[in-house]
């Protein structure tokens, strides 16, 4: 048969399939989300999400290193407080427990680049993202609140502050704050297109940060739009923010795309808990299989467009990389 194109011609072999291949990769580009919590000398798994922990601050050392042997050289950290309270002060606490852990790892791996996940339900005792008046909660006076958090993690040492409350105005709120405190140079990724969603299930059991009444879709988007994470986005750009993320990641390829031809930062994407956990669920009832699931998850969000990937998987997918299996 006479056919001028035939694209097999350039899958016939390993060789040529890896040298056309679109979607390139480093582990550089990944970021590993970790949980730290109160007390000494624990390791606890996440049971929603096997293969994850909450290490108290003296264990976080050899997980530190080993994602440093990978070429993991970035963490997004999330402290898990044991008191809470209406106003989650436990969050700008120079004591807290996420003040503490960035202080130790600071000190123990100057190295990592650590970046602060800033919000408030891990530490309010309604679970809620902010300060509520009423019911609802309360965008102005949260903002405050997100300031003080913000320069508190840059004393501690954060090296980048990455604000996922989805409060209007935050970013310039934070940028601000920052600034006015001598934080010029400390970058604001923005989970701008942050959108209500059931993927973060796990993770609120990780982090016991469930709301204790009604959801949080009166701050978070609407998965039913798609202009809006524009609206968001461009906003956070406006005020200052120098990374921008969309999250979740696997089923938001569209957004992850969109966003990437129309701004001129970086472009985040989380691949949030449920997603993880999904993975291994199904890998663990021997319905998929794990490893092949994670990598094309993975190369997935960078097709779409990411540049910086977040994943509970980063190790692995680190390995991978190395190993030459992606990328
Ligand atoms: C805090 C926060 C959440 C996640 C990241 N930061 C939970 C939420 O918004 O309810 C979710 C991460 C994940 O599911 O992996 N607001």
């Amino acid at each position: 048969m006479e056919l001028r194109k035939r694209p097999r011609r350039l899958r016939t072999d390993p060789i040529v399939r890896k040298m056309v291949r679109e979607t390139r990769m480093d582990p550089s580009s990944l970021v590993y989300p970790m949980f730290v919590t109160e007390g000494t000398n624990q390791k606890e798994e996440i049971p929603s999400m096997p293969g994850q922990y909450r290490y108290s601050t003296d264990c976080m050392g050899e997980k530190l290193q080993s994602l440093m042997a990978s070429g993991v050289h970035s963490i997004l950290l999330f402290g898990i407080p044991q008191h809470k309270d209406e106003t989650g002060s436990g969050a700008y606490d120079p004591d807290g427990i996420i003040q503490r852990a960035l202080r130790r790892i600071k000190e123990d791996f100057p190295q990592m680049y650590v970046m602060t996940d800033l919000c408030m339900c891990e530490y309010t005792s309604h679970g809620h993202c902010g300060i509520l008046c009423g019911n609802d909660v309360d965008n102005d006076k949260t903002l405050e609140y997100l300031a003080k958090i913000a320069v508190s993690q840059a004393q501690a040492g954060a090296d980048l502050i990455a604000p996922s409350d989805m409060m209007d105005g935050r970013v310039a709120a934070i940028r601000k704050a920052l600034d006015d405190h001598g934080f010029l140079n400390i970058p604001i990724m923005a989970y701008s297109a942050k959108y209500a969603s059931a993927f973060y299930g796990p993770f609120r059991d990780a982090a016991d940060s469930a709301p204790a009444f009604g959801d949080r879709k009166t701050y978070q988007m609407d998965y039913h739009n798609r202009l809006e994470a524009y609206k968001e986005v461009f906003q956070d750009v406006e005020e200052g923010a120098d990374l921008v993320m969309v999250k979740p990641a696997m089923a938001y390829g569209d957004l992850i795309r969109e966003i990437r031809n129309n701004v001129n930062v970086p472009v985040a994407a989380y691949s949030v808990s449920g997603e993880y956990a999904m993975i291994k669920a199904a890998a663990a009832a021997g319905w998929i299989q794990e490893e092949p699931a994670m990598l094309e998850a993975a190369v997935c969000a960078y097709r779409a467009g990411a540049d910086i990937y977040i994943s509970y998987f980063a190790q692995q997918l680190a390995e991978a990389m190395k190993e030459g299996k992606i990328g």
